[in-house]
């Protein structure tokens, strides 16, 4: 896998255009990031935020008073789409009242070229995108923009690794940390391996510096990303795959838990499972989505597994670690999905046992097989189907949090809550959110919480 390391010369040369501007008003411009969809988003967009900084930008809350925006996309579900959109469509006002501001629309949006063109067309006061595979790209297509005053919205696909690209975490004991990129499953639902390319991944020694120096600054929860981590360094001729990349950061000495997101099912192996049982760091959480229990409907999703060999994964993971949380995704309403094909799903609910499920209606994308697929489920009967998915759902996870009742576990508190005043909350190694009353706990503080309620989204409890 080629890789690349980001040239200093650009990042240079718009720190001047920012020079400029604070001997003209006094202070450096201002960014503001703006992000959409999945953590892999969340990482990209501190990669936008480092670079922003390394280029003399001060990052800002307001894009109000931004110089440079940044909408850092995603295009998993129409949903998405159509709210990136809509906001984009609220800082028009914002170039009328200042015609030297930039706007950028970056990530999985703009990979699709029916986007880049209605951006084009439709958004005349957006001034650039940035496919995901060339973030790294940002001060360069920035330069350009400045230097040139023009609008830039060609898409250059790059199947490449940066390494060295500035990092501005949102948090000082939470990280999430890049390993792979793409994905080459082609679900036939799945839009990412469009818009982010072909699977690569970074070398072992790189991810491993990164994490050591993350536990050295007092990172306490690390997580591993891709969309297929399983599948991590397929192809390297030493064999080295994800089994052991998790063995080997491990190994790193200090008071911290290593997550991981997203396996697959049909690359999930039993040489992982048994790294994790035997793991010190690797919180006892892992996410596996099923999104189907119907046989027929994952053959059509090109899922490539089936029940059986989705619950051989499963039991033999609960057989080596009975603590283990397991979380999951399933999608209702694919095309051709009958009734028979959900009681499936349902049925195998009830088997697998979620600790949390993630669930979603079918979203057509464009340019993906299931997309012209016949038989498409219409609303009512997908909206009925997802009512009874959450249901079901509600009792599984309310069942299997009861039991901690009475329990001491160690939480990573994240400071107060966001819904209830006086709380705070946090999570444990297997991902449960647990709150607490205000006792004075620090963000960022492992505490024991002997827990007194359960409920099916959270658990709560005192501080011991
Ligand atoms: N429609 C609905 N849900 C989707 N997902 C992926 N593509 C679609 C789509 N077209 C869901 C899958 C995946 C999760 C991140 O999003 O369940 O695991
Ligand atoms: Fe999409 Fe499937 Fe790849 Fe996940 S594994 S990103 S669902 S194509």
């Amino acid at each position: 896998m080629s890789q690349v390391q980001v040239s200093s010369e650009s990042f240079a040369a718009v720190r001047r255009y920012s020079e400029a501007f604070c001997r003209e008003h006094g202070e450096y411009p201002r960014c503001f990031v703006l992000t959409f969809g999945c953590q892999q988003n969340v990482a990209d967009s501190e990669k936008l935020s480092g670079m922003a900084e390394q280029m003399g930008y001060v990052l800002t809350e307001n894009p109000e008073e931004a110089s440079l925006i940044l909408v850092n996309t995603c295009a998993i579900r129409e949903h998405a789409e159509t709210k990136a959109l809509s906001i984009v469509g609220q800082y028009k006002h914002l170039k009328e009242k200042n015609p030297e501001l930039v706007i950028g629309v970056c990530g999985c949006m703009v990979a699709q070229e029916h986007r880049r063109e209605q951006l084009k067309r439709s958004y005349p006061y957006v001034s650039f995108i940035l496919g995901t595979s060339v973030l790294h790209r940002l001060p360069e297509r920035l330069l350009r923009v400045l230097s040139e005053r023009k609008r830039r919205f060609e898409n250059a696909e790059e199947c490449v690794i940066a390494e060295g690209v500035p990092i501005t975490r949102e948090s000082d004991y939470r990280a999430w940390v890049s390993i792979m990129y793409g994905c080459n499953n082609f679900c036939s639902y799945c839009i990412v391996p469009y818009v982010r390319g072909r699977e690569r991944s970074r070398e072992p020694a790189d991810v491993i510096a990164e994490v050591k120096d993350l536990v050295a600054r007092g990172y306490k929860d690390i997580t591993l990303l891709g969309q297929n981590v399983n599948s991590y360094g397929k192809g390297r001729e030493d064999g080295y795959d994800f089994a052991d990349l998790l063995a080997d950061l491990d190994a790193i000495e200090g008071d911290f838990l290593l997550r991981f997101m997203t396996s697959h099912p049909k690359d999930a192996s039993k040489k992982l499972i048994d790294v994790m049982a035997n793991g010190k760091h690797i919180a006892r959480h892992f996410h596996l989505p099923l999104q189907s229990g119907s046989n027929d409907v994952l053959l059509r999703m090109n899922r490539r597994y089936d029940r059986a060999r989705y619950l051989e994964i499963l039991d033999y993971m609960r057989e080596k670690m009975p603590d283990i949380a397991v979380t999951s995704d399933i999608i209702v309403g694919f095309p051709g999905e009958s009734d028979a094909d959900f009681e499936d799903t349902l049925s195998m609910l009830s088997r697998a046992r979620f600790d949390m499920l993630f669930s979603f209606i079918y979203s057509p994308r464009k340019g993906t097989p299931a997309a012209v697929m016949e038989d498409q489920i219409p609303r009512a009967v997908q909206n009925a189907r997802f009512d009874r998915l959450l249901a079901a759902q509600e009792s599984i996870a309310l069942s299997l949090n009861e039991p901690f009742v009475g329990k001491r576990i160690r939480v990573l508190c994240d400071g107060p809550s966001k819904t209830d005043a006086g709380m705070l909350s946090g999570r444990n190694s297997e991902n449960k959110i647990v709150f607490f009353p205000d006792d004075g706990s620090k963000q960022g503080e492992f505490v024991e919480i002997e827990i007194d309620r359960a409920a099916p989204f959270a658990l709560y409890g005192k501080r011991v």
